[in-house]
């Protein structure tokens, strides 16, 4: 394949689709943006209507739905119980151990959530209060993060693979009261000790009262009694029970902060509102997921990144739709877990990373043929760039030929989808797709000009979307630096790309200091902190190298302390430094000893030489190196 190549979307796709003809819906929404955010509003319930969609009056911090009462929960949740869906399943949840099996209807999930919410507001949390909820993809992630929302709290998930100093950092950024976790989660048939992980990361909280300890593994804890509480016994007490009502909040209140990685070794607080994010989702999940009643969607994404935040939870939640959570991984016990969970629940959509599909397309195409895939119709992908060779190996033996094999491009901060090729676009493999209705895009230079087509350059947001983060929290202008000061009026996205004369994206890669490994947005700094921190290290430098699984790997490049000896001991200690003090998903892949960095006459480790001398490329301009 080229990147002329163009793929017409399989017939009986185009033939259910919910999206008819996609340029005449392109072109009307990008005629008027705003007119097609208020259709897609309608489409939800509000206690109170907005008295303007967008306003743009304080930009860039821009306002969407103002002045209207919502909860993404009345949306998500309440509104299905007066209608048949009450009876449907919301949620299918399979465990590691696959014989484990828990199914919510919307009318269960809601009393689950109401349960939670009552514990939550029997700890004292109120409206605006933050609870950090880090657990792993168990039905309780739901509740909690539907309590909170429920409730007008702010959830800030953070992904179960994290160590405690990088759990402590987002437990104070956010001053959380409450933490909401497990005694262990399962990763591959062992246990993973995420209860004493928050043990040692709330040591140094001060904020922290409650930690509620859901049981998942069963395994052995210390539970202080002043702090913490089972789950299953809070759920016993009389305050547990018993209604809880959904508080209306106005579209603008804070509906969570997703902590990512950015410049510098301090994560950035995303945060995201209940109105806007909402309407974007519910959208998304219609014309470009492509949702029907009957589907099961399968996302089988983390929530603690912003996919599984967005499409496994809310965007289905709020189209009624069942979704489906699988708590493994996809290659235990075996590397057709997936395709059988496919088989066995009838999966009619599902959405992964390329690093997934890499990872299973190298056990080859048998493990996938042995099952009857036949009820999937369209697989999607997000998180980093599709290539074709994947794009194809998903088309051809996962969709047998038969699915469309949609690429969707999104960040942490656009909180939900901005391109994607429409189920019944022709699709290019390899390309993240074009903009999504009432979104434009653009590729500039150095100097924010618009470049022509085919040329690299920096790819801005040049419409304000109803799921744009909102601000980073605490750090409004942080907000306005990264993102609205470099080209004033658009959005940048810190990310390279090149438009075709057809208009298709293709996406490059970073162009700031964040390497996605595995499709997990990392920034260098956190782990140069990380390996920084190592007795052994002076100084240390990380980079990201393409690798043929994981999209990029880190190389690490590092300077010893005097006494210290380069060795394969040392490097494997350093590793594992990195898997405790920040996550097991940072460790470096290689890490090389040098005497010196290149750096520039200012001090800036210039990781481009770095980078360039790993791949054997020509070093380019020297001229302010110092040495
Ligand atoms: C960065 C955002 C999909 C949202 C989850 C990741 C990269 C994302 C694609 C894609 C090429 C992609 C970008 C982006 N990225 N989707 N389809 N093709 N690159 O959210 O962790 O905030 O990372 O992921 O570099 O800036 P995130």
């Amino acid at each position: 394949m080229t990147d002329e190549t163009i793929v017409d979307p399989p017939q009986p796709v185009v033939d259910v689709a919910n999206v008819g003809d996609w340029n005449t819906l392109l072109e009307s929404a990008v005629a008027d943006p705003e007119g097609f955010w208020e259709a897609e509003a309608q489409e939800l319930e509000w206690s109170k209507p907005w008295d303007k969609v967008l306003d743009r009056s304080d930009a860039p911090f821009f306002k969407w739905f103002t002045g209207a009462r919502t909860n993404i929960v009345t949306n998500a949740v309440d509104r299905h119980l007066n209608t048949a869906r009450r009876n449907k399943l919301a949620l299918i949840w399979v465990g590691e151990d696959t014989s484990k099996v828990r199914t919510f209807s919307y009318f269960s999930l809601a009393r689950e959530v109401e349960q939670m919410a009552n514990i939550l507001l029997s700890m004292g949390v109120r409206k605006g209060d933050v609870v950090t909820i880090y657990l792993p993809r168990i039905p309780e992630l739901f509740f909690a993060m539907l309590a909170c929302a429920k409730i007008g709290a702010v959830h800030s998930v953070v992904f179960a693979g994290y160590s405690s100093e990088a759990l402590n950092q987002r437990i104070d950024g956010s001053e959380s009261k409450v933490v909401i976790t497990v005694d262990g989660s399962w990763i591959n048939g062992k246990v993973f000790p995420m209860k004493q992980i928050v043990d040692d990361a709330v040591k140094f909280s001060p904020t922290v009262e409650n930690v509620i300890v859901v049981r998942n593994t069963e395994s052995e804890v210390t539970m202080d009694p002043t702090r913490d509480h089972w789950y299953h016994e809070l759920c016993k007490l009389p305050i547990a029970k018993g209604r809880c009502e959904t508080v209306q909040v106005d579209a603008e209140d804070p509906l969570f902060i997703l902590y990512t990685s950015g410049s510098t070794g301090k994560p950035k607080g995303v945060v995201h509102t209940h109105g806007g994010y909402q309407v974007h989702l519910s959208a998304t999940m219609k014309y470009c997921m492509d949702i029907h009643e009957e589907d099961r969607w399968w996302c089988t994404a983390d929530p603690g990144w912003i996919t599984g935040t967005s499409y496994v939870i809310y965007a289905p939640l709020l189209r009624g739709a069942t979704t489906f959570m699988a708590e493994g991984s996809p290659v235990f016990p075996y590397p057709d877990v997936w395709w059988q969970l496919i088989e066995h629940y009838g999966i009619n959509s599902m959405f992964t990373a390329p690093t997934a599909i890499r990872t299973l397309m190298r056990f080859g195409d048998a493990w996938v043929r042995k099952h009857d895939l036949s009820s999937l119709r369209i697989l999607f992908s997000a998180g980093e760039p599709l290539n074709p060779e994947a794009w194809q190996w998903f088309h051809d033996v996962v969709g047998n030929g038969k699915c469309a094999v949609i690429d969707t491009w999104f960040q942490t901060e656009t909180g939900a989808m901005q391109l994607t090729s429409l189920p019944t676009m022709p699709k290019k493999p390899g390309s993240a797709g074009k903009p999504i209705p009432g979104q434009e895009v653009a590729v500039v230079d150095e100097d924010g000009k618009e470049v022509p087509p085919g040329t690299d350059g920096f790819l801005v947001l040049k419409n304000p979307w109803p799921s744009m983060l909102r601000t980073l929290y605490k750090e409004p202008e942080r907000y306005v630096d990264t993102y609205w000061s470099k080209y004033p009026g658009v959005y940048l996205t810190g990310d390279s790309a090149r438009i075709d004369e057809d208009g298709y994206v293709w996406i490059i890669g970073r162009t700031d200091d964040v390497i996605k490994v595995s499709g997990h947005r990392i920034g260098t700094a956190e782990v140069e902190t990380a390996v920084g921190s190592h007795p052994a290290v002076a100084e240390c430098a990380a980079i990201g190298l393409p690798h043929e699984v994981k999209g990029n790997a880190i190389h690490m490049v590092v300077v010893l302390h005097t006494g210290y000896e380069p060795s394969k001991d040392l490097i494997a200690d350093i590793r594992a430094h990195v898997a405790e003090t920040l996550s097991p998903i940072a460790k470096p892949d290689t890490i090389d000893f040098v005497e010196k960095l290149p750096k520039t006459r200012s001090g800036k480790i210039m990781r481009r030489v770095l980078k360039a001398r790993a791949l054997g490329e020509d070093e380019g301009d020297l001229s302010t190196l110092d040495d």
